[in-house]
């Protein structure tokens, strides 16, 4: 079996909702847990993974019908798949598309990983807080202890996969 060049010849244009397009190839399945979306909500979906792409070689995409993300959902799309792009559908048309784009400080999102940080302690109301140091090989630093998240750290915590 060969993979087409063109996903509309895998799956069919939605009429209204969202089109998460150039997800890291590989992640639609993790996109779909950010969005904590199982499947038995009702709406339509369509996952296409590791499909050919010109510009990422390989890429996944995500089609939600009468779906619509948060910021907050897009800024934790953004630090799993920094290249995504949001498309938004109404009437077939595309009347709205969007880079996905990750924000310089991330507060609250993530849990900082150093178990005695100031901002794990459950008697200190501190939100955590973390400094985008690398967008290529995505790396996050603590504000408060210096401690640095991965990319690796950050799917599992978005997962729900840490400690
Ligand atoms: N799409 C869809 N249903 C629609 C319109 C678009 O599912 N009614 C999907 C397309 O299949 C594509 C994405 O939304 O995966 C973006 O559509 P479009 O902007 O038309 O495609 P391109 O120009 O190829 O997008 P880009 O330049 O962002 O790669
Ligand atoms: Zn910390």
């Amino acid at each position: 079996m060969s993979i087409k060049k063109d996903d509309k010849l895998l799956v069919s244009k939605i009429e209204s909702g969202t089109v998460i397009d150039h997800i890291n190839s590989g992640r639609a399945l993790v996109v779909l847990k950010i969005l904590n979306i199982k499947g038995n909500e009702g709406y339509r979906i369509a996952i296409v993974m590791n499909v050919p792409s010109t510009t990422m070689g390989k890429k996944d995409i995500v089609k939600l019908e009468d779906y619509y993300p948060n910021s907050e959902d897009l800024e934790k799309i953004s630090l799993i798949s920094p290249s995504a792009t949001i498309n938004i559908i109404k009437n077939y048309e595309v009347v709205k598309k969007y880079k996905v784009e990750i924000p310089s400080k991330i507060k609250g999102t993530l849990k900082c990983n150093n178990p005695t940080c100031i901002t794990r302690k459950s008697n200190e109301p501190i939100t955590s807080s973390f400094t985008l140091l690398s967008k290529d090989k995505i790396k996050l630093q603590c504000d408060y202890c210096g401690s640095i998240l991965t990319e690796d750290d950050i799917i599992k915590e978005l997962i729900g996969e840490s400690q």
